[in-house]
């Protein structure tokens, strides 16, 4: 089975190899709390045996509303914000044609609200929605999010306004908790086929469940081999106790021995654009479960080549502060070779024949090398190839490393209390009742 790798040899420059396997010990107990529950965030686990405990039923109901709502929708209306999106879109966008937009006509296109209030932003949405035929998928996990349930109700009006109430109807989905909250109850009352966020599975660790299953499903691509490359991974994961069998407790203790030696800042580093909300994703997941008791690295994420003209000064030569995980990708889909030009007024014939995965691993291979050189530590994870089987791996390595290394640094990795200070003060001066 083609795995993750984990390269550290590029970290040396900040950590020694004894460093990182100091940490076995402390990598291995906290893969022990993740495996039996006795830690804090405990009742947050069930994302741990997902891919394994899903429930068949489930999925094929899924697979049926999946298809009643591909054949009359041109669009799909994801409603959700943080957890309840960022999963469905970068598995969605890792695999769907930059310009999908444009070119696709045989399977609905993903278009997403609920993540911003910019006012402009659902004008466009709403335009849009009067020429297409579309159906929505809301996803709350309370069901009482302002930003998500804002954009439901004007999705919604303009839905009922354009197909009927009844007709409306027929185009909703709503994922949400199994018995409480506003979402839960519009569902129940007005009819939704509705799907469960399961109680013990936070929304960043949720993309496994319908939240991103069913828009990854209406997008056209196979979930079941997701599940696969997640099973896979998970089999991996648990089953290893050696830094160089289990890429999840390597990455894990490379990034807490490069943080205890100062590092502030880890840029998650891909090497094409169809990435970037995987890094959307990981920012979430990372920032989000370590970023409490004033502890944790910052996440951030750059794109090769294109931020190293615009960011790749302060890499080089800024305050030393970082480290990078570079994610490689070994085999493109697709391959694009420079043409020939004899005249060569360019000057880019030296490239000629050479596919454009050829060039950008000079890049990235030039990258690490600066880098380095410059005083920046470089993991590599690398991945055979993007597809619905590698990306389910990588959300289980992402998942089960982020766990160990929450559990490592000392924090409870499966809860958010900061998310909640902005939204008393937004509730206070939009005079909700009881702020
Ligand atoms: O990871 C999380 O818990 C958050 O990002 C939530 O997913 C986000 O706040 C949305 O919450 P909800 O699904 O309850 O609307």
């Amino acid at each position: 089975m083609e795995t993750i790798k984990v390269n550290i040899k590029h970290a040396f420059n900040r950590v020694s190899e004894r460093d990182i396997e100091a940490l076995l010990p402390e990598v291995l107990e906290a893969k022990r709390h993740l495996l039996e529950g006795d830690a804090a965030g405990n009742d947050f686990l069930g994302w741990v045996n997902l891919p394994e405990e899903i429930d068949k039923q489930e999925l094929a109901r899924l697979k049926a509303d999946v298809a009643r709502l591909a054949e009359k929708s041109r669009l799909l209306v994801v409603i959700g914000i943080g957890g309840s999106y960022l999963g469905a879109r970068m598995v969605i966008e890792a695999l769907q044609s930059e310009f999908a937009s444009m070119v696709r006509d045989n399977q609905p296109y993903i278009v997403y609200a609920g993540h911003t209030l910019g006012e402009d932003y659902y004008n466009q949405l709403l335009e849009l929605l009067d020429r297409e035929d579309y159906s929505v998928c809301v996803i709350s996990k309370s069901g009482t999010t302002t930003e998500p349930a804002v954009a439901f109700r004007i999705v919604k009006a303009h839905l009922e306004k354009k197909y009927g109430k009844k007709a409306a109807s027929e185009r909703i989905v709503a994922i949400t908790d199994a018995r409480r909250g506003a979402l839960h109850d519009i569902a129940q009352q007005e009819g939704y086929p509705a799907y469960v966020i399961p109680d013990n599975v936070g929304g960043r660790f949720s993309v496994l469940t319908p939240v991103g299953l069913f828009p990854i499903a209406m997008a056209g691509y196979n979930i079941d081999r997701l599940l696969q490359g997640a099973r896979d991974m998970r089999s991996i994961c648990h089953g290893n106790n050696t830094l160089e069998e289990n890429p999840a407790l390597m990455y894990a203790a490379v990034r807490n021995a490069l943080y205890r030696k100062g590092t502030k800042v880890e840029m998650l580093v891909s090497c094409q654009p169809n990435l970037r909300y995987l890094a959307e994703w990981w920012k979430q997941l990372y920032g989000e479960s370590e970023g409490k008791s004033h502890k944790g690295l910052l996440p951030h994420s750059l794109s090769i080549t294109t931020d190293l003209h615009s960011m790749g000064q302060y890499v080089q030569d800024g305050e030393r502060l970082m480290m990078e995980t570079m994610l490689r990708v070994r085999r493109p889909n697709t391959t694009v070779a420079v043409p020939t030009d004899e005249k060569n007024l360019d000057g880019i014939n030296y490239l000629t024949c050479k596919s454009l995965t050829e060039i950008n691993d000079c890049a990235a291979e030039g990258t690490i090398q600066a880098h380095v050189d410059g005083g920046v530590p470089v993991v590599e994870l690398s991945v055979d190839k993007i597809d619905e089987y590698t990306i389910g791996q990588l959300i289980y390595f992402f998942e089960f490393a982020c766990g160990v290394s929450g559990y490592t640094l000392g924090v409870n990795p499966f809860d958010q209390p900061g998310v909640e200070a902005y939204k008393r003060n937004m509730f206070h001066l939009l005079g909700k009742p009881g702020f």
